[in-house]
Order: C-alpha cells, then structure tokens, then sequence
C-alpha cells in the first residue's frame, strides 16, 4: 500500500487518559472525558491525538505497563468507548495514534504469569537468567526505575530482566513468537481503523548476545548495551514489511539518546524502517541527559538542539518537535518564566511551530501549564519519583528531596488538566487520583476563552498561520546569530514566501536588530505576542513572526 505520509501536514495533541477530562467522576480521566473534549481539540488546529497507553493494567507505571495489549481498560470506558472516540476523531479528521509499549509488559500479563511457570510456549518469553555462580546478579545494568534490572521470582528461581520497574519485565524480541504477538497487536489496532503508533523506548528491544557488562555507562548501566542493540534494524524491518507497509501509517518512535546520524539510519526516507523519532535534546537544555540532573537553562544548548535537527533531517526525514510530554515537567517553568507566564509560554510555542517537521503539544502546554509543587511524597504517584525520593543519590534533608522532585518529578506535568475556575479546575467531580494545582483558579482554559490575547488563543492563531504557510512546511532554514544567550532567530524560505521568527528568552527589554537582508518595513507582522511591537526593542519573552512574499 503506498504510504501518503500524511503526518506531514498535520499538529497532533498528546492526551495522557488518566488527568485529561474524567467523565464518569471516578477522579481518573477516561474516554467519556476525551469524547467531551474532541472539538476543544480540533478547535486548535489540531490534526491528530497520541493516546498514552489505555490498555488494562495495574497500572505501576501509570499504563506502561500492560496487562493486555487487545482491549482498553473499563476504567477508561473499554472498547464501547474507545470506538466512539475513534469515530469521533475520524469525523472531524483527526488520526488516532495508539502507545506501543513491546519493551516489557506488565508482570501481570498473562504471557508472564505463564512463562514463570514454564507454561509452553511463553517460557522464553521474557529474559531469564539464574544467578551467576558467586550469587550475583546476572550482570551490572541498572533498571531505568528502581534500582538494579534484575529480580528474583520465587515462582521460577530465576532472576528477570526489567529495564524499567520492578513490575515491568522486559520481553525476550529474539524469541520469534514474540515476534509474532507484537505483529499480532498491529494488525490487531490497525484493522480497529488507528492510523499509527506512538512506539516506546523501541531503540532498547534487542539486548546484544550474552548481556554483557557494561562497563561505559557511569550512571544507568546497560545503556552503552542495549540502546541501538544488534538486531534492531532487523526487528523493525520485520514488523514494516509483515504488518506496516500493508497500512496506510505512521510511526513515531521513541529514541533515548540517539543522534541526528543515527537517526537517519532509522528515519531516512528511502529506506528507514520508521517515519519519526523522539529525539531528548531539546528537552536538554537545562540538564545532563536526564531531568533528574539539572543545570541552568542555556538557550545556547537548545538552538543547538533545534538546529541541529533541522539541518541533518531536511531532505532526508522529517523531523518530530515537541517541547513537552508526560515524561518531563512542564516546559514554561524549565525554559520559560513563571512571572512572564504568558509571554513565555507564547515565546516557546513560536520557537518550536515554524520549525520542520510534525509538532506534538502535550495536554496542557496550550494552557500555558506550570509545575506543580506537591507538598509532601505521599502526594506524588510516580515509580521514578517515589524511588529516587527514598533511594537515590539526593542524600539530604526530606526539604532539599522535596525540592528536587519538584523541579524533576514527571508528576509536574501529570497534574489533571484545568479546564476552569470550578471546584478541581472542572476536571473532576470526585477526588481526582492525584493533586490538581492550585494556580486552576487563575489558568484555566475557560478563562482563556473569553481573552483575546491568551496562550490558548495564540496558539490556535501560530497553528492557523503554519498551516497557511508553504515555506513551514518544505522550506529552507536558517539560524542567525547562533551565539546569542537572549535571541533565537531562524528563518524559513521556500523561494516563494519567507518568514523570520524572532524569539526573546530573557525577562527584561533587549536590544534588537533584524539580520542582514531582511528589511522589516517590507514585511507583514502575522503573529505577534505583544501589542505594540518597538523596531529595535524586544520586550521580556518577545515573539514575532514577519512574512515576505
Ligand atoms: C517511556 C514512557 O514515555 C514512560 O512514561 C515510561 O515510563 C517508560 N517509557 C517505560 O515504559
């Protein structure tokens, strides 16, 4: 079948099921929720939505962890609801991408309740090893979650291998029959009528031969072994030729620590095996490879980012930009300003919507959303945090761990959904399975539909103008004045229209000056984020948007 690459033209929203909108007021989001929001959705621009997992599971790693890949969780609604909102999204054109979780699924999984007992044919299921003769574990790696990757099950006296929580056993992709069952749930999807998927930490599904040791990784050992491992290129060829390239498609796949070059050998046009990739290093800019290692923000660190991805990708694959997801806290508080909210909010959502590529927004971002400072941790849900908090290298006061969590903590960003000024930001109207922010009474998305000048409404206006625009879509960029700590500047041109995005990233007036050979008197300003704009001044977190045509 050909593939129209559809994806292209199109901004897709993130919905994270359980704080979007909960419908039946259990104090979880669900699919009635969705179905209430699907013209909010459309309403900005939006061509498509990325569900995070909505599967059954118990739900340790917040539905990353899957108990079974054919059915949605009753919680959500099940299968009744989730059709409603397939055809719901479809009506008003909007794809349906679905998680694909194939790195480990839940302990509970009937495949690993089974292969612990040595029920044929899923005894090799899953990676198990005994105990090396000296009583030690398998091998060095770390689990991405809790500690050591490997835990001991009484039930079969081996120990499995869990890149993630403990109740995440990694499955066994060089078993053929698993193989088959990941085909299985393709197809499976695929024929429902979802239009692709969203495909988690794909790069870690083929360990080398032997598990060694790693002995490169300082932190998160294993890395330097199973990213990228041997097989993958054969895996992910397998499942495009048997089950993909029989769909009209997409798939976005999730890539820790992989480079522009290495991506291409996955995304490149002609012959990749994927059509996008999540890349991390624009959400970089202020740490060291993880959120849980902060710096200082450096707008130096994210142009680069940005840039670089632009470049190596144009002509060659097509680029997936996002700045937010359930994984990090919420951009405004990282790269942006707290006290210029609004200003920065907009700046950011200018930086990243005139670039190439598919932007992915992240419910909420749209809003304008902060991070949420829980006050104690019980009230954080996640495995990561919740760990770390007991466990990790932050040896301090029970005050500094808190500290940290809160600018670290996924959870900043898993905060429900405010959707107005009523009791829980209309998110629910039970008690919702984790704490709303209290800033609701002052951001909330009713509010932000009666102002003019609102993050929701600038957004819808920057998706509108992209969409108008030719040269976003396949035109050149260019970066200028690369060295700037204050200023990102990068153009677009398609030899028929040419525009110049002019972003401010510091929290007081700067001085500014168009680079040479745009003449700004003989441009229209078509997006701006202050009312007035000065020729030669930039306000806090200015943006704007010239056109030449
Ligand atoms: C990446 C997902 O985005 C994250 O939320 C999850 O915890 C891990 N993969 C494990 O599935």
């Amino acid at each position: 079948m050909e593939r129209t690459r559809w994806y292209k033209d199109r901004v897709f929203y993130q919905i994270w099921p359980r704080s979007f909108m909960d419908g039946n007021g259990d104090g979880m989001g669900d699919l009635w929720g969705v179905l209430e929001k699907l013209d909010y959705i459309k309403s900005l621009g939006c061509g498509g939505i990325w569900f995070s997992p909505l599967y059954p599971s118990p739900g340790a790693d917040c539905g990353y962890d899957i108990a079974d890949y054919m059915d949605i969780a009753p919680e959500f609604g099940g299968m009744e609801a989730f059709r409603q909102v397939l055809e719901g999204a479809h009506a008003r054109d909007m794809k349906v991408l679905m998680d694909l979780v194939i790195n480990h699924t839940s302990d509970e999984h009937e495949w690993f309740q089974k292969s612990r007992r040595r029920i044929e044919p899923y005894t090799d299921y899953y990676i198990w090893r005994p105990a090396k003769k000296n009583g030690k574990l398998p091998n060095n790696w770390d689990s991405n979650f809790e500690g050591k990757a490997w835990t001991y099950d009484q039930v079969r006296g081996e120990y499995y291998l869990h890149l993630f929580a403990v109740k995440q056993p990694d499955l066994n992709m060089d078993n053929p029959l698993v193989r088959e069952e990941v085909k299985k749930i393709l197809r499976f999807w695929l024929d429902l009528g979802v239009d692709g998927f969203r495909e988690d930490v794909i790069t870690y599904i083929s360990k080398p031969e032997g598990l060694p040791d790693d002995h490169l990784f300082p932190v998160n050992k294993g890395m330097g072994q199973y990213n990228h491992g041997p097989r993958l290129h054969e895996y992910l060829r397998e499942f495009k030729q048997d089950v993909l390239d029989h769909y009209d498609c997409m798939t976005l796949a999730e890539a820790p620590l992989v480079s522009p070059r290495k991506a291409l050998t996955y995304i490149n046009e002609d012959s990749g095996e994927l059509d996008m990739m999540i890349q991390f290093q624009c959400v970089c800019a202020d740490c060291l490879f993880t959120d849980w290692l902060p710096l200082p923000f450096s707008l130096r660190k994210l142009k680069r980012a940005f840039s670089t991805w632009q470049r190596k990708l144009h002509g060659r694959a097509w680029n997936m930009l996002y700045l937010e997801n359930h994984d990090h806290p919420r951009i405004v508080s990282r790269y942006g300003s707290e006290r210029f909210r609004e200003e920065s909010a907009k700046t950011l959502a200018a930086a990243m919507l005139f670039q190439q590529g598919t932007p992915f927004l992240y419910q909420g971002q749209e809003l304008g959303m902060t991070n949420c400072p829980l006050e104690s941790i019980d009230e954080y849900r996640d495995v990561q945090t919740i760990w770390n908090y007991h466990h990790s290298a932050l040896k301090k006061s029970p005050e500094e761990r808190l500290a940290r969590l809160h600018r670290s903590s996924r959870d900043n960003s898993r905060t429900p959904v405010q959707w107005s000024g009523e009791p829980n930001a209309g998110f629910t109207t039970g008690t919702p399975w984790i704490r709303v922010n209290p800033n609701y009474t002052q951001i909330n998305a009713a509010e932000q539909e009666t102002r003019e000048d609102s993050v929701l409404n600038f957004y819808r206006r920057a998706i509108a103008l992209r969409k108008s625009l030719s040269c976003v879509r396949d035109g050149d960029y260019r970066e200028y004045r690369h060295l700037s700590g204050s200023h990102y500047l990068y153009s677009r041109d398609d030899g028929k229209q040419r525009i110049l995005v002019v972003c401010s990233f510091r929290d007081r007036e700067t001085a500014f000056r168009a680079p040479r050979g745009f003449n700004l008197e003989k441009a229209e300003l078509v997006l701006a984020n202050y009312p007035t704009p000065q020729p030669d001044t930039l306000q806090p977190y200015e943006c704007r948007v010239y056109l030449w045509k």
